[in-house]
């Protein structure tokens, strides 16, 4: 299906937009559609306990697993903060998301934190390092001296990184995990090396330094060869070393898809070539269809939210934030998909606005935004999530008012090292020195549950594959 006809669908249902809405917004005032972010922003936040007394009271953290939330999605969060301070001005969480972002660096300030090593993915450091990255591209408030800097913390993840691509397997590639005595050790997957591929296209835009470009080259010649980037720019989620990476698991999440098209999108702003706007418009046509619901172009987390009932994870129910984030992004760095975005987005925007009707205070975000092709109710559900997902993808409406990322010849200050990342003591000791036990085994970064099982399951994940 066209996009076009998307729109005049979604038209057509924007009278249901009408009833009990308690996030109200009128997407053509910028000022509502701020005081609606405001709101969503301040629920989100009520979520954080990091910086009060209590039991999670450790900054930077959301409640822990098994009620909470794994550390990563903590990163993706004070991400979107950046990004709420950034669209709309607003400072009231600026020092609790500096506070956040320097106090879980690690002893190496690379986004290694010791606490976190058992279960320490490429791609939960990598959450925070885009974090770190999208600070110093939006010139967020500096860290006193003497603090880890924005632009040398994403250089240290990119560092860290770039030392483990692994060309014992599958001749090159990142491993999902750090550790070897981690499950999913043997996983080669779209976001860990899409994190890696996102992070090193926009150090390269934004020092202009050539050694980052030639890496996401690298990391999309690869990926793009092993199979998790098809010919129709479809992104599957992983594959295994342990084939040589011939069997791929074809599950497909919009993270994924998100985070590819923001570094094309990047390399693309750098290269100005044809190959890489190409890959840009292939990446966002394949996304819009494949992450859209059919009859009204609303955003679908496709993988868990056509069940009944609804069967994505704690995980699985932010990944909408990161797409809507990255697409928002990524018309600013490739303003010739801008039009196209916004119209996206603007209609999943209205969508997620008006099924906040839940909870308490009658205006928590649940995750679906249609359902049934029911626009407008609350679908039961509560959490970081959805508040998240909901905050991005309004917000991002006012992207096209933003100036866009900078660079360090353009106005960004923050410092870098190229240094950063290149020794890395504290985790490669902690790496001989400590022995799992069966319950370390089992914890896990952003671990969809079915790729956990499948790995532990050995080849049971490759019946999902069609
Ligand atoms: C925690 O952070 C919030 C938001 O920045 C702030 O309003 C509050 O005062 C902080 N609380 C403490 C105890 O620091
Ligand atoms: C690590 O865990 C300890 C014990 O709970 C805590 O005191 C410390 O603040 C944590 N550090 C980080 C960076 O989370
Ligand atoms: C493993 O896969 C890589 C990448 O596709 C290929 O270049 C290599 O020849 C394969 N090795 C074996 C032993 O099949
Ligand atoms: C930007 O970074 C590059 C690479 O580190 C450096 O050569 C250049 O001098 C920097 N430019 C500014 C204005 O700081
Ligand atoms: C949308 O329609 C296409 C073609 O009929 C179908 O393959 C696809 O599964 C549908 N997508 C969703 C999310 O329903
Ligand atoms: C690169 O990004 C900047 C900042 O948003 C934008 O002004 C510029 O037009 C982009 N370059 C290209 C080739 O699209
Ligand atoms: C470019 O980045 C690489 C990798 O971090 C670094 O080793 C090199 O010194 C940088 N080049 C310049 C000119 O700053």
């Amino acid at each position: 299906m066209k996009t076009g006809s998307f729109f005049a669908l979604a038209t057509a249902a924007a009278g249901l937009f009408g009833h009990a809405v308690a996030i109200q917004v009128d997407f053509t005032s910028p000022a509502s559609v701020k005081s609606a972010a405001s709101s969503i922003a301040f629920d989100l936040m009520s979520y954080y306990t990091g910086n009060q007394t209590g039991q999670y009271n450790i900054p930077g953290l959301l409640e822990q697993p098994p009620a909470g939330y794994y550390w990563w999605q903590a990163g993706a969060m004070w991400n979107t903060m950046v990004d709420y301070w950034y669209i709309t001005g607003d400072t009231s969480y600026n020092e609790a998301t500096t506070q956040a972002l320097t106090f879980q660096v690690g002893d190496d300030q690379d986004y290694m934190p010791t606490n976190q090593t058992k279960a320490l993915g490429n791609d939960d450091q990598g959450m925070w390092g885009m974090a770190a990255m999208t600070a110093a591209e939006y010139n967020f408030p500096n860290p006193p001296k003497g603090q880890p800097q924005w632009l040398a913390l994403a250089q240290a993840v990119f560092a860290t990184q770039a030392s483990r691509w692994d060309d014992a397997h599958c001749s090159g590639g990142l491993k999902w995990q750090i550790f070897r005595f981690n499950v999913g050790y043997d996983y080669k997957n779209a976001i860990s090396n899409g994190c890696f591929f996102n992070i090193g296209s926009r150090l390269a835009r934004y020092t202009g330094n050539d050694t980052y470009a030639n890496w996401a080259e690298k990391t999309w010649d690869w990926t793009q060869k092993i199979g998790l980037i098809d010919a129709q720019y479809n992104i599957y989620d992983g594959t295994d070393d342990l084939s040589n990476c011939t069997t791929i698991n074809h599950v497909q999440y919009s993270y994924n898809a998100g985070v590819w098209i923001l570094g094309a999108a990047h390399m693309y702003n750098i290269t100005k070539s044809d190959v890489w706007k190409a890959r840009v418009q292939g990446l966002l046509d394949q996304s819009i269809k494949i992450f859209s619901d059919n009859a009204t172009g609303i955003i679908i987390e496709r993988d868990c939210e056509l069940t009944e009932p609804a069967s994505c994870n704690t995980d699985q129910k932010s990944f909408k934030a990161y797409l809507t984030r990255w697409m928002a992004a990524t018309s600013k760095v490739a303003p010739f998909t801008a039009d196209q975005i916004s119209k996206f987005l603007l209609i999943s925007a209205k969508a997620a606005a008006a099924q906040c009707t839940g909870g308490d205070k009658g205006r928590a975000c649940g995750l679906r935004w249609v359902h049934d092709g029911q626009i407008g109710v609350w679908d039961g559900t509560t959490g970081v999530g959805e508040e998240m997902s909901a905050l991005e993808v309004i917000q991002s409406t006012l992207i096209g008012s933003t100036a866009g990322p900078l660079t360090n010849t353009t106005g960004g200050t923050s410092q870098g090292n190229y240094n950063a990342g290149s020794n890395a003591k504290t985790a490669a000791s902690l790496l001989d020195d400590w022995t799992p036990t069966t319950g370390d085994k089992a914890g896990a970064g952003i671990v969809t549950a079915v790729i956990l099982a499948g790995v532990i399951g050995g080849v049971a994940w490759m019946s999902m594959a069609d």
